[in-house]
């Protein structure tokens, strides 16, 4: 094998980067994949279990360290002849960053930051190799539309409203720099609302889908008018390999489904699948007997509005015409078709998303996998 097709995905055992490791891992492409993690609560090991090619070690390495740890990256890329550095290691979640932002400027800001200064000392140190350093980020950092302006584009000016947003926006600089000041062979996607299978019961779909299960109230936020792009995971990790294949280095490129919807229609479609999911499937009414679903109420009755998000964006929007242009970039799956999907894997997946949500679990998990290891 040539281990120069070796790549380093940090915080891959999160939402979006578990998903690609797996959607690479089932492509048979060639090249070992070696994750750095934190494991912080978002982080699960697990969730290579069972994935095909993840217990063979020619394909698969995990390793348990933070990207703060310069040291440490710049010895993964040299043990690993490593050319290509997948960057999704960050504080993801809006909320958090609200009630405590620190974690977000330590990750985002520093460790990206300390990211990029081991790939430059070990690419760009000697006579330089041919490499590439691809950061994944977030349409946020453009801010909020209003109704009826134009998608985010490419050249929208930066103006992050969240310490999340304002974090991924200085990584995205930190970025660029080092491709402007160094030479550093970058490439960076702003991608829009993902959703899909493994993703942490904090963010919108999944929260109140297992909400639903447990037959606790769905918290809307405001008024429910906030509109966001959502995106199935494929069609995001799908976006990033083209840009890897076909992105020009010092590009941004902006990734999304064109698929605008308001916060209450999307959960009308979490609890229509959920109603459905009960009326077909008889054994769901034991699993899950807290879900109105189970005595044939509607999963609606449990929306309850809450005091809004400070700060709240009103509508992101996603123009992808860049992608679609250069990359050939086009989502596989409608909203119809991926949310499905997702509901049938919450539904079949319980262990996981109660394990991910249990911290003493959780922490059993770990010590479960350092005496394997
Ligand atoms: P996530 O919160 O599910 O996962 C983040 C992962 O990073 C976890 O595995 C965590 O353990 C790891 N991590 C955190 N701090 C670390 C550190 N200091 N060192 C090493 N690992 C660390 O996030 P996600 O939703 O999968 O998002 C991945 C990336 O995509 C992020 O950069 C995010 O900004 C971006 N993004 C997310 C979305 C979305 O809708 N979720 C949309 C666009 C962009
Ligand atoms: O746009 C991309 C971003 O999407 C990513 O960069 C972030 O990592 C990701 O978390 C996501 O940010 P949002 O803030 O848009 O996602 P979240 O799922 O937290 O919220 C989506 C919308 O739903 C938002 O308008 C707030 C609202 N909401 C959210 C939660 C958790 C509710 O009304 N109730 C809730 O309980």
């Amino acid at each position: 094998m040539n281990h120069h097709q070796s790549i380093l995905v940090t915080g891959g055992a999160g939402f979006i980067g578990a998903n690609f490791v797996q959607q690479r891992l089932a492509s048979g492409k060639a090249g070992k994949i070696v994750v750095l993690d934190a494991l912080t609560y978002a982080g699960n090991r697990a969730n290579f279990d069972g994935v095909e090619g993840a217990s063979d070690p020619a394909r698969f390495e995990f390793v348990h360290g933070d990207i703060r740890d310069g040291a440490l990256c710049e010895r993964l890329l040299r043990e690993h002849e490593i050319r290509t550095v997948l960057h999704f290691a960050a504080e993801s979640h809006v909320d958090r960053s609200i009630t405590g932002p620190d974690a977000f400027i330590d990750t985002n800001v520093v460790g990206t930051h300390a990211l990029l200064k081991a790939a430059r000392a070990v690419w760009l140190g000697g006579s330089g190799v041919d490499h590439r350093f691809h950061h994944v980020s977030t349409d946020e950092v453009y801010g909020s539309l209003g109704a009826h302006d134009a998608p985010f584009s490419e050249s929208n000016q930066y103006q992050p409203n969240s310490p999340y947003s304002a974090s991924k926006a200085a990584s995205d600089h930190l970025v660029r720099a080092y491709h402007h000041t160094f030479h550093l062979n970058v490439t960076t996607t702003n991608c829009s609302n993902n959703y899909g299978p493994f993703q942490f019961p904090e963010k919108l779909i999944p929260l109140m889908l297992v909400n639903c299960l447990h037959g606790k109230a769905l918290p809307i936020y405001g008024d429910g008018m906030n509109v966001r792009d959502w995106l199935h995971v494929d069609d995001h990790c799908r976006g990033i390999e083209l840009t890897l294949q076909m992105g020009r280095v010092g590009e941004v490129y902006n990734i999304g489904g064109e698929n605008e919807r308001p916060n209450l229609e999307i959960v009308e479609h979490i609890t229509a699948a959920v109603d459905a999911a009960f009326a077909a499937d008889s054994s769901l009414r034991t699993r899950f007997p807290e879900c109105p679903a189970a005595q044939s109420k509607p999963c609606w009755s449990l929306v309850t509005y809450v005091k809004d998000r400070p700060g709240h964006d009103r509508r992101y929007a996603i123009d992808p015409a860049k992608a679609r242009a250069e990359l050939g970039y086009r989502p596989h799956e409608t909203f119809e078709s991926g949310l499905a999907k997702t509901v049938a894997w919450y539904l079949a997946n319980q262990p996981w998303w109660r394990a991910v949500m249990d911290g003493s679990y959780r922490q059993w998990m770990e010590r479960n996998y350092a005496a394997r290891s």
